[in-house]
């Protein structure tokens, strides 16, 4: 690995502002490494900057892309410390496989995100909530339109500090019944462009019904609910907890794992089933359903107040931040910014 003296300039030259938001804001400093030639070349550590692309570069063209996210906390100065990094990594060549990407060598991926989060400490934000938002990524850079895998890959890692995703209360969400976003031998189960482009569309149609976020059904049978555009789903019915279980068409989330194991930890039952949205209405509408929530590592944990129809009726549930939700993002946030126990495991501090 090759740490630019230009990179160490510039992460001592960087000044944060206070407010930062989400993603918006970036550590001057960047980790890239080429595949070429069926070989990964040397990691290295510089400053922020463009990209320099070919118009024929085969990402812009094919989508062949993937990519993470995944978090480092600092909180109150205590850290830095990464959550489950080694399922990131998984997950990531997860998606490399499945998008004809080479994997990311272990090596190569762990010396990218540690020591791009070990420069940036300093700008760690502080308060519960807030850590660095780590994004690392892979584009196809091959130039040229044939339509077949890239031979020539960048993988890159940058890092932005961040406030909670979503700051306001809890999301109205739209139960997508138009579109889909993934189907039985699709790429549903890898973090790749293509999945959220697709969601995008949907996205501006719960915008403008002033909703928050949409809710996807499956492509087989348009009634199982599936995820949120880039977050689980989780329901608390009659004191337990269920969510869909995973197929080959959902995402496999890293925080709906986490949330699963602390869950049943506290003795609560969690149930993995397919969830018809259905019988989900009957039970928001009985209040037999009393909280919905969202995961994600971006979102935390984000309660759903309400479910809504593109014609205009809605659900509300019962508990807008409900004891169980309440509980599992404390337990959730306080093992990653380390004021609670670790039993699991999980942190990895640098
Ligand atoms: C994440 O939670 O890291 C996501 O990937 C969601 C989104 C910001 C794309």
């Amino acid at each position: 690995m090759k740490v630019l003296a230009s990179a160490k300039e510039a992460i001592e030259n960087f000044s944060m502002p206070d407010k930062v938001g989400f993603g918006k804001v970036l550590l001057p400093i960047m980790a890239t490494c080429e595949f070429k030639r069926g070989e990964w070349g040397e990691l290295e550590i510089r400053p922020y900057a463009k990209l320099e692309l070919d118009p024929t570069c085969k990402v812009l063209h094919y989508g062949q892309e993937i990519f993470e996210g995944m978090k480092a906390y600092n909180y109150k100065g205590n850290g830095p410390n990464l959550f489950r990094p080694l399922e990131n990594f998984k997950r990531f060549n997860h998606s490399a496989r499945r998008m004809a990407m080479p994997e990311v060598p272990n090596e190569i991926f762990v010396n990218a995100v540690n020591t791009i989060t070990k420069m940036g400490e300093n700008f760690i934000p502080k308060r519960s909530g807030e850590s660095l938002y780590i994004r690392p990524f892979m584009i196809a850079t091959e130039n040229n339109l044939g339509i077949k895998p890239s031979e020539e890959f960048l993988f890159m890692v940058i890092a932005s500090p961040v406030e909670s995703y979503f700051s306001g209360g809890s999301y109205k969400v739209l139960i997508e019944r138009q579109m889909v976003r993934a189907c039985p031998g699709g790429m549903g189960t890898a973090k790749t462009g293509g999945n959220y482009a697709g969601a995008l569309n949907s996205g501006v149609r719960t915008q403008k019904l002033g909703l928050h976020q949409s809710l996807w059904l499956s492509a087989s049978d348009r009634k199982s609910i599936e995820e949120l555009s880039g977050m689980n789903f989780f329901a608390v019915i009659d004191g337990e907890i269920h969510t869909p279980e995973l197929t080959e068409t959902i995402l496999d989330g890293i925080t709906r794992r986490s949330l699963i194991d602390i869950a049943r930890s506290k003795g609560l039952k969690v149930i993995e089933r397919k969830m018809s949205i259905d019988d989900l209405i009957e039970d928001i509408k009985s209040n037999k359903c009393t909280e919905c929530f969202s995961c994600g590592t971006a979102a935390i944990i984000t309660p759903i107040c309400s479910l809504h129809e593109e014609s205009g009726e809605r659900y509300n549930v019962k508990e807008e931040f409900g004891p169980t939700t309440k509980m599992l993002r404390e337990t959730l946030l306080g093992i990653q910014e380390q004021t609670v126990e670790d039993q699991f495991n999980w942190v990895v501090k640098l």
